[in-house]
């Protein structure tokens, strides 16, 4: 906010405005930064009028803004790549070792007094050393999760985009989607929410997953049908999920909330002092680069 007040004058939007609860505080904005939770269409930039130049996402995500709007109306949009792709890789992780251990399940049960001692046969979970991670997105994230693999002796192995050859990304296999979905262990998706990747994660998906196998989603909520998912684990389908992402946030599809095989993280992935620090940091420089007329440090890619 400090970096925003020295461009210009600062307004601060009502949380979850639109274009039509906002029209006249947004009117003549120059720059407008956004949040994931912030719907930013053409009637936004509409009612921000022709001064407005540049959309300035605090994520890397950015399915909540029309680029396309944007680009006809030559406004620039601009996210926050790589400042927290370690975060999120990180909470990856946290989010696989909760689930494939248990961790969150059995704080529940200590809590309402359930832990009666320590038992051979207590809460066993999932020993990671030897297993297979398949990463479904081999972009920043997906590599940066895939980095951290051979510390816990795991494999990691991507799945091919649509209509790509097999081959290996750092070093690591790529194989088909499909052939993934029969041999993972895990599955951690790390695509952006794009309308090919929406549901993404559907009845057939979960079906042809192994039973013993567990899916972590830190990507967008959307590309997991979050009903199809309630329905998989109930019914014991795969073994459990980890979720840091719903397909309404902050709503939870009601019929997970009851499942014990299941981990619910309220998006946390980059919510690190240092990282979210670093988002607000490079969303305010490219704003003032592109107030400034110098080209945008990190544009939506074209
Ligand atoms: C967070 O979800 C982001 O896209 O940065």
């Amino acid at each position: 906010m400090s970096m925003l007040r020295e461009l210009g004058d600062v307004v601060v939007a009502p949380p979850g405005a639109g274009a039509d609860d906002w029209r006249a505080g947004i009117r003549g904005a120059d720059a407008l930064v956004s949040l994931l939770t912030d719907r930013v269409d053409g009637a936004l930039m509409d009612a921000a009028g022709p001064s407005l130049r540049v959309i300035g996402q605090v994520a890397v995500g950015y399915d909540n803004v029309d680029v396309a709007a944007a680009r006809a109306r030559g406004i620039v949009v601009t996210h926050t790549p790589g400042v927290l792709t370690e975060s999120v890789a990180e909470f990856t992780w946290a989010l696989i070792f909760a689930i494939t251990r248990r961790l969150v399940e059995g704080d529940r049960l200590l809590r309402r007094g359930g832990w009666k001692g320590w038992a051979l046969d207590f809460l066993p979970g999932m020993e990671l050393s030897g297993k297979q991670l398949g990463i479904v997105g081999a972009g920043r994230i997906g590599r940066a999760v895939a980095r951290r693999a051979a510390a816990f002796g795991v494999t990691p192995v991507f799945a091919a985009r649509a209509g790509a050859t097999a081959g290996t990304i750092d070093g690591h296999a790529v194989m088909s989607f499909d052939e993934l979905l029969v041999s993972a262990d895990i599955v951690s998706l790390h695509v952006p929410l794009t309308p090919a990747t929406k549901h993404l994660v559907d009845k057939r998906v979960l079906a042809r997953m192994r039973r013993s196998a567990f899916l972590i989603n830190t990507a967008r909520g959307p590309v997991v049908d979050e009903e199809a998912l309630a329905w998989a684990l109930g019914e014991h389908l795969i073994a459990g999920a980890a979720l840091d992402v719903y397909e309404r946030e902050p709503a939870v599809h009601p019929a997970l909330l009851p499942l014990e095989n299941v981990v619910l993280a309220p998006h946390l992935g980059s919510a690190t002092r240092e990282t979210r620090t670093a988002m607000a940091e490079l969303a305010a420089r490219n704003v003032a680069a592109v107030l400034g007329g110098a080209p945008a440090i990190t544009p939506v890619p074209a």
